[in-house]
């Protein structure tokens, strides 16, 4: 059976591990597409919202579900419901949603790395649109960088919850977060036309505003703070007794945010700088317009740009690599604990099964771009998107939320908490509310809204 469990060694190292999921592609790259794509300002301000009133909210209940059972998520739920088979169920959620996220997310990293690797080669600046195209939709080279992503990913697992990622996310995310203000006063500052994307960004239209927006909000809340798909509940497991949770929620949700709009402050100015490129791109916008912020901003001092752009993208790689990290042991948990599958071997099973959806997914950027599922006008890879941060993360979040809200005892939630009534937790009384009402209210009915069953 499993082996002895370990949890994060210090306070800081559990904050950083889950801020480290939090933090990744999802701000730096999904969040200026969606915002792209949805009319930019308005969308940002129902994100905001949406985290606050959603994410935040469902972020604490996923950690107190985990750590409240402290073994697996299955285990969890079984316990806290005080035994029930069904809720105990929820605990292949994770299993099912981390091998589904993680198949297209390892193909964008994978993108990352490509890029780390022109930087790093010095032939960032004649990256363009066309050569983005040209790579996205070649049979091989994505593949491989999937391929070697999917390794990294699995070798920090298979090393444990300890040793391989509480020691990356403490190392890499201050830096992040420094690289990523530093460029963007730089690309507000010097690029012409900056205060256009600045505008965009901040001033809201809300005329621009539909369901579709709405749903897409939401998904991008709960697609950014991980979570919906019990990510967090797995972390949960391996918090210790003492720590805050209400309050360590908020900060990684506070940082999240920061990073995702830093990281918009840096592409929409640049989007409205550059010649023929337009903010609703689509996933392809961040590859296209960051290189150029490298080539314009550091026109002058080349060396400069060198060193910055490859330390740039070699950060951002690790925060896709600290995000797939927690998805894959999302999956390898559920494994491991209750089928007593080897960690290792667990990694390496699902690690090979990601490669193959997850070149299923990279190949629709190319040769299968019109292969369609059950005539579903999306291609493959937005179709795992769609199915992740539209369906499973709202699904997961309601379901989560009548969880504690109606099945779970006020005095079990509000002891795990406050930590046996340790802590004082001015705010439960309003997280109460929410998880109970508000939050599953607001997502049936932005649901029922995309799905056309109310106008
Ligand atoms: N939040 C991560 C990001 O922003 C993505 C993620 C989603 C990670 C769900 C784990 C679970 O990149």
């Amino acid at each position: 059976m499993a082996e002895s469990k370990t949890n994060f060694g210090t306070k800081v190292g559990a904050i950083l591990a889950a801020a480290g999921s939090a933090v990744g592609l999802g701000n730096v790259w999904r969040f200026p597409t969606e915002t792209g794509e949805n009319g930019g300002a308005a969308f940002v301000l129902i994100y905001i919202l949406f985290m606050l009133v959603l994410g935040v909210p469902v972020m604490i209940t996923e950690l107190a579900i985990g750590r409240y059972g402290q073994k697996s998520v299955g285990h969890s739920f079984r316990t806290m419901s005080g035994g029930s088979k069904w809720w105990g169920l929820m605990g292949t959620f994770p299993f099912v949603a981390g091998i589904m996220i993680l198949s297209y997310y390892a193909v964008v990293a994978g993108w990352t790395l490509e890029y780390t690797a022109e930087a790093g080669m010095g032939g960032l600046s004649q990256m363009t649109t066309q050569s983005f195209n040209e790579f996205s939709s070649d049979p091989l080279r994505p593949v491989i960088c999937l391929f070697i992503i999917l390794a990294m990913t699995c070798c920090i697992v298979a090393l444990g919850v300890q040793k391989g990622i509480e020691r990356g996310a403490k190392l890499m995310m201050p830096v992040l977060f420094i690289c990523l203000v530093a460029l963007a006063i730089c690309s507000i500052i010097l690029l012409p036309g900056a205060e256009k994307g600045v505008s965009f960004l901040l001033n809201p239209d809300f005329s621009k505003i539909n369901g579709g927006t709405i749903l897409s909000a939401m998904g991008q809340a709960f697609f950014s703070l991980s979570v919906g798909i019990c990510c967090l509940c797995t972390y949960g497991c391996y918090f210790n007794k003492n720590d805050n949770l209400m309050k360590d929620s908020l900060f990684v949700a506070g940082i999240d945010t920061l990073v995702a709009i830093t990281a918009g402050l840096i592409i929409f100015p640049a989007v409205y700088s550059l010649q023929g490129v337009e903010p609703d791109a689509g996933p392809s916008l961040v590859f296209i317009t960051l290189p150029q912020v490298f080539t314009q901003v550091f026109a002058g001092v080349p060396w400069l740009g060198y060193a910055f752009s490859l330390l740039f993208y070699l950060l951002l790689t690790m925060a896709a690599l600290t995000s797939s990290i927690s998805m894959l042991e999302m999956a390898v948990a559920y494994l491991h604990e209750n089928h007593g599958v080897n960690r290792k071997l667990a990694c390496g099973l699902i690690s090979l099964l990601c490669l193959f959806l997850g070149a299923a997914c990279s190949l629709s950027f190319g040769a299968w771009a019109d292969v369609k599922i059950l005539n579903i006008d999306l291609t493959l890879f937005n179709l795992f998107d769609f199915i992740v941060a539209k369906l499973m993360m709202p699904i997961g979040a309601l379901l989560m939320c009548l969880f504690v809200g109606w099945r779970v005892k006020k005095n079990v939630l509000e002891g795990e908490l406050t930590n046996g009534g340790k802590l004082r937790q001015p705010l439960f009384k309003a997280y109460y509310i929410i998880v109970k009402y508000l939050a599953p209210i607001a997502i049936v009915v932005i649901f029922l809204t995309e799905i056309g069953l109310i106008k």
